[in-house]
C-alpha cells in the first residue's frame, strides 16, 4: 500500500512530486524518495520517516522536467534509506507498488549475470532486469516490455532511464495506477490514486490490469490502445482519499478483498505455505503457543487459538495483554510467544512481549507496521500488509491478521504432519478463496442499511456464536460498541443459558452467527431457546431459519472460515450503518484513539 507519483512538464518537478506524495502519505510513510532526470543528469533524494524529512533534503540547483516519486510502507526489507524507492540500476530508476513474487529467482539470475544489488527489496530486480535487456538491445521499449513479461505478483511501476531521458515507462498489474494529461501544455502526470492529480489535471485513465506504455511531453503511447478509456477526475480531495466512499471505515471494509491477497502473496506456494520471515526451526522443541494482544487483535488471536489446536495440534492459549502483564505468569521456555498488534505500539502488548523476551521465549509479532516498537524487539516479525488503516474501528487489520495466523497454523501443521494431504489441500483451497469471501455484496449492504433502522431501539445486543464464530461474535459486538455507543456483548452461544438468557425480551437483539459448516445444529438450538423467550433475533446464515425475526443470507461455502470472513463483512457493515443512522463520527468515534500507547 505504498504511493507513487510521476511528472513530465514545465513546472518545478520536485515540488509537484513532493506535493503529490503529501496527498498519498496517508497510505504509508516509513520512507519516501524522488528521482529527477534531465538528459544524462539524475538526482535522487531519499529519507526515512515522514515526508517532511524528504522535503528538507530536496535541494537542487538544476531544472528538471521529468521525475518519479514514492512513499513507502515496507513489505520486503526493513524501512531504511537503502530500501526506500526509487531504486537504481546503473543508469535507470524505478518506483513500484505491490509485490514481485518471483524476485528471488530473478535476483539470483541477475546476480549470476553480474548485476550488483544494494537493497533487500523485491523492487530492485525490476530496474536490473530492465538494464539487463537494454544493455543487450539498446531499446528501452522492448526492454521494458521484456521486463514486465518476467514479473509475477502485483505491481504498478514507473521507470525512467538515462537511455531514454524524455520518457516515463509505466505499467499496471494488480496495484492501482492513473495517468493524466495535465492542465498545462505538454504535461503528463501519474499517481497511484486520484488525490495528487486533483487541481492539476482533468483528463485521466484509470489503467486496467495488464496496461502500460511510455509517456513523453509530446506523446502518450499505450501498449494496448483498445483498453484505454479517458475519463474525468473527481474534484474533491477528501472524496479522492476515500476513493469515493463515505468513510475510511467503509473504504477499508471494501479493501479487505484486495489486501488479504497481498497478505498471501509469496506465502502460498503451490501446495504449501511458506514464510520468508522464519523457517521450520521456529517450531522445533515448541510444546505450546501463547498469544497475547488487545481489542480486535485479541479477537484475531482467539480465532487463531482454535486453528492452531485444530490444524497444527499445538496447545494454544490466548491472553489479554493488560491482564497477562500483572498476573505473574508462569512461562515455559518451550512456549512460542505470539503477539498481535496492528500498530505495533500498544503499550500492554509491547510490555507482554518484553516479558516473554526476558524469559528467553521465542517471540513472533504479527503486525501491520514495520519498524514499530514491536517489530524491532520481537525475534520474528510477520507483516500483515493491510496498508494504513485510518478508521479507528479496525476492519482490514483484523481480516489480514486472521489470514496470517491461519497460514501460520498451516505452516506448523506442515512441520508436524498433522494434516493429511487431502485436508491440507482443502485448507489451502479455502485460504485462496478468502479474498472472494470478503467481497462486499450490494444486496447484503442494502439489507444491513434497512435493518439498521429497526435495530436502533433496544436495550442491548447479544452477538452469539460457537467455536471461531465466538471470537467473531466478540468482534461484531466490539465494532458496534465502538462506533454506535450502544451496549453490545459477544457471547459463546452455549453459555447463554448459564445466566445471560435472563435478559431475553423483545427489546434484546440477538445477532446469531449460524454457519452451515460448523456446529449448525448446536447454535440452532441455542437460538431456539432465545426465540422461545421472545428475544428479537437476526440470523446471519446461508441456511433459511424460520424462527429468526430478521435474516441476512450469506453465501454457501465448503469451509467454515470462508463463512467466517463473509460474516465478518456483514457485521462490519451492520455496525457502520447503525452508526451512520445515529449520526456518529464513523471514522473517529468518541473517546478512542488509533494507537493506545499508554496503559
Ligand atoms: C478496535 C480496535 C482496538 C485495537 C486495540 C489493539 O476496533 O482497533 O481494539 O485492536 O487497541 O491495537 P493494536 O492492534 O494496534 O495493538
Amino acid at each position: 500500500m505504498c504511493g507513487i507519483v510521476g511528472y513530465i512538464g514545465n513546472k518545478k518537478t520536485e515540488n509537484i512530486l513532493l506535493d503529490g506524495l503529501k496527498e498519498l502519505e496517508y497510505r504509508g510513510y516509513d520512507s519516501a524518495g524522488i528521482a529527477l532526470l534531465n538528459n544524462d543528469k539524475i538526482e535522487v533524494f531519499k529519507a526515512l520517516g515522514k515526508l517532511k524529512n524528504l522535503e528538507q533534503k530536496v535541494k537542487t540547483n538544476h531544472t528538471y522536467h521529468l521525475g518519479i516519486g514514492h512513499t513507502r510502507w515496507a513489505t520486503h526489507g526493513k524501512p531504511t534509506e537503502l530500501n526506500a524507492h526509487p531504486h537504481l540500476g546503473e543508469y535507470s530508476y524505478v518506483v513500484h507498488n505491490g509485490i514481485i513474487e518471483n524476485y528471488k529467482e530473478l535476483k539470483e539470475e541477475l546476480q549470476a549475470a553480474g548485476h550488483k544489488f544494494v537493497s533487500q527489496t523485491d523492487t530492485e530486480v525490476i530496474v536490473h532486469l530492465f538494464e539487463f535487456y537494454n544493455n543487450k538491445l539498446n531499446d528501452c521499449k522492448t526492454s521494458f516490455q521484456n521486463t514486465i513479461k518476467r514479473l509475477e505478483g502485483a505491481f504498478s511501476i514507473l521507470l525512467i532511464s538515462k537511455s531514454c531521458p524524455n520518457d516515463i515507462y509505466f505499467f499496471k498489474h494488480g496495484s492501482p495506477l492513473i495517468i493524466a494529461r495535465g492542465n498545462e501544455k505538454e504535461e503528463v502526470l501519474f499517481a497511484s490514486s486520484d488525490a495528487p492529480l486533483i487541481g492539476l489535471a482533468n483528463e485521466v485513465v484509470y489503467l486496467e490490469d495488464g496496461c502500460g506504455g511510455v509517456a513523453s511531453a509530446k506523446r502518450i503511447e499505450f501498449f494496448d490502445e483498445k483498453r484505454i478509456f479517458w475519463g474525468v477526475l473527481p474534484t474533491s480531495k477528501q472524496f479522492a482519499q476515500k476513493d469515493g466512499y463515505r468513510f475510511f471505515m467503509e473504504k477499508e471494509i471494501h479493501e479487505q478483498c484486495v489486501v488479504t491477497s497481498d497478505t498471501m502473496l509469496g506465502r502460498m506456494c503451490d501446495e504449501k505455505v511458506d514464510f520468508e520471515e522464519f523457517d521450520s526451526s521456529i517450531i522445533e522443541g515448541i510444546e505450546e503457543i501463547k498469544i497475547c494482544a488487545c481489542g480486535t487483535s485479541f479477537h484475531a488471536g482467539l480465532t487463531a487459538s482454535y486453528l492452531f489446536e485444530r490444524l497444527a495440534k499445538v496447545r494454544c492459549s490466548v491472553e489479554i495483554a493488560s491482564e497477562f502483564r500483572y498476573k505473574e505468569p508462569l512461562l515455559n521456555k518451550n512456549t512460542l510467544f505470539i503477539v498481535i498488534s496492528q500498530s505495533g505500539e500498544t503499550a500492554d502488548t509491547l510490555e507482554a512481549l518484553k516479558m516473554a523476551n526476558k524469559e528467553g521465549l521465542k517471540s513472533i509479532v504479527v503486525c501491520n507496521v514495520d519498524n514499530s516498537s514491536m517489530t524491532r524487539i520481537a525475534n520474528y516479525s510477520v507483516l500483515t500488509r493491510a496498508g494504513i488503516e485510518k478508521g479507528v474501528a479496525s476492519t482490514k487489520a483484523f481480516s489480514t491478521q486472521t489470514v496470517v495466523l491461519w497460514m501460520m497454523a498451516l505452516y506448523f501443521a506442515q512441520y508436524k504432519n498433522s494434516l493429511s494431504i487431502e485436508e491440507m489441500n482443502s485448507e489451502l483451497k479455502a485460504l485462496r478463496e478468502v479474498p472472494k469471501s470478503l467481497k462486499v455484496h450490494d444486496s447484503t449492504h442494502e439489507k444491513t442499511k434497512r435493518l439498521s433502522k429497526r435495530y436502533l431501539h433496544g436495550h442491548g445486543f447479544f452477538f452469539i456464536g460457537r467455536d471461531v464464530f465466538y471470537p467473531l461474535a466478540l468482534e461484531g459486538a466490539l465494532k458496534l460498541k465502538e462506533i454506535s455507543y450502544l451496549h453490545a456483548e459477544g457471547y459463546p452461544a452455549g453459555e447463554m443459558k448459564h445466566g445471560p438468557i435472563a435478559l431475553a425480551d423483545p427489546e434484546l437483539f440477538t445477532i446469531a452467527l449460524m454457519p452451515q459448516n460448523l456446529l449448525y445444529d448446536k447454535i440452532k438450538s441455542n437460538v431456539e431457546e432465545l426465540s422461545a423467550r421472545d428475544s428479537t433475533i437476526c440470523a446471519i446464515s446461508p441456511l433459511d431459519f424460520d424462527l429468526a425475526d430478521d435474516y441476512i443470507k450469506t453465501n454457501k461455502y465448503d469451509h467454515y472460515m470462508l463463512e467466517f470472513f463473509e460474516m465478518l463483512v456483514v457485521l462490519q457493515l451492520f455496525s457502520m450503518e447503525i452508526s451512520v443512522r445515529l449520526g456518529n463520527d464513523v471514522d473517529m468515534p468518541r473517546n478512542l484513539a488509533k494507537s493506545v500507547t499508554v496503559e
